[in-house]
């Protein structure tokens, strides 16, 4: 059987820790785009010397022509310009929607059956770009952010009741910015709820509201550290995590930022909500019951996406 493809669009930072992964973990061959000539080239020759030190079979390419990656099975696209300090996702919109259409429409052209997980910023406005810009199904596009804010999120729990990470479940609604919705109601360490924690006298609510604030600044606490870039270690393994979910038909239950048609109330949008991803794409989109205070924070979020999505628009009509 032949090996499957990955191409990964974008060789930036996290598309280069993306390949290393992927690579280690012989999901495939592997295809790095980028318009920028020789940073593809170079970071897959690098990359493919790494290969007789620790052992893997795949090959990897940069290229700077669409046509290379045609018949890929995942892309990852990470195409675009990352926030730099004092900059809000939010600010990256108008630069990145042209990438975007670049980007989709290579995909349209090019490898038309993929499966497509987007990670550039604003996330849940650049993933929706990116399915209409390709025309792919619904269900074969999905944006990489919950995976991420989750794991910020459990770490912190962790670190706070001084715990195994691998024993930490958390959860995280919405969109991919401040107004995301870490669910504290569902989130456990060892399946015990955090809210119950707390009346155990092992945190307080304070210390949870610290963190639920923290996990929300999550992107941001590391690029003012970073200073020149945004964080690209933790969100590549997302990716990856997702990547194999597909390539596996593993039925993993991930939260992504999936197209929301009638669930959670929300009427066709793209959002951060649990999916089951398996050999057909985000198979189903889980609606959990939420409480009052939850549902309200979503609603904020839904918002702030909708928000993103005319300010689209209004910079490219033909997404009107
Ligand atoms: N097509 C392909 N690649 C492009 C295009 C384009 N039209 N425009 C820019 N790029 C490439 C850049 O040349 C660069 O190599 O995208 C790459 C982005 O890499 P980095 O700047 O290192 O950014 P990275 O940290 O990888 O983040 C990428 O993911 O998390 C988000 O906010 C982040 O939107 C950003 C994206």
């Amino acid at each position: 059987m032949a090996r499957k493809k990955i191409a990964l669009i974008g060789a930036g930072n996290i598309g280069g820790t993306l390949a290393h992964l992927a690579a280690k973990k012989e999901l495939g061959d592997i295809v790095l785009f980028d318009v920028v000539e020789g940073i593809p080239q170079g970071k897959a020759l690098d990359l493919s010397q790494c290969a007789p030190i620790e052992g893997f079979d795949a090959k990897i390419t940069g290229t700077n022509d669409y046509a290379d990656i045609a018949g890929a099975d995942v892309i990852i696209v990470t195409a675009g310009v990352a926030r730099k300090p004092g900059m809000s996702r939010d600010d990256l919109l108008g630069i990145n929607l042209k990438v975007m259409k670049a980007v989709g429409e290579g995909i349209k052209a090019n490898a038309p059956d993929a499966f497509v997980i987007c990670i550039t910023n604003p996330l849940d406005a650049m993933v929706w770009a990116l399915r209409e810009f390709s025309g792919l199904p619904h269900n074969k596009v999905v944006g990489m952010a919950g995976v991420l804010d989750s794991a910020r999120f459990s770490h912190f729990i962790a670190d706070e009741f001084q715990v195994s990470v691998k024993d930490v479940s958390t959860f995280v609604l919405g969109g991919h910015g401040d107004t995301m919705v870490p669910v504290v109601q569902y989130s456990t360490v060892a399946g015990i709820p955090v809210p119950d924690l707390v009346k155990m006298g092992r945190s307080t609510q304070e210390r949870i509201d610290a963190i639920v604030k923290r996990t929300r600044g999550g992107g941001g606490e590391i690029v003012g550290l970073l200073k020149t870039g945004s964080a690209f270690y933790a969100p590549a393994t997302s990716g990856i995590a997702m990547a194999e979910a597909y390539l596996g038909d593993q039925k993993r239950v991930l939260p992504c930022a999936a197209w929301v048609d009638g669930q959670y109330g929300v009427d066709g949008l793209y959002v951060g909500v649990p999916v089951v991803i398996g050999a057909g794409g985000v198979e189903e989109i889980i609606e959990i019951s939420l409480d009052d205070e939850a549902k309200g924070n979503l609603q904020v979020s839904v918002d702030a996406v909708k928000e993103l999505l005319v300010a689209c628009k209004g910079i490219d009509n033909s997404l009107a």
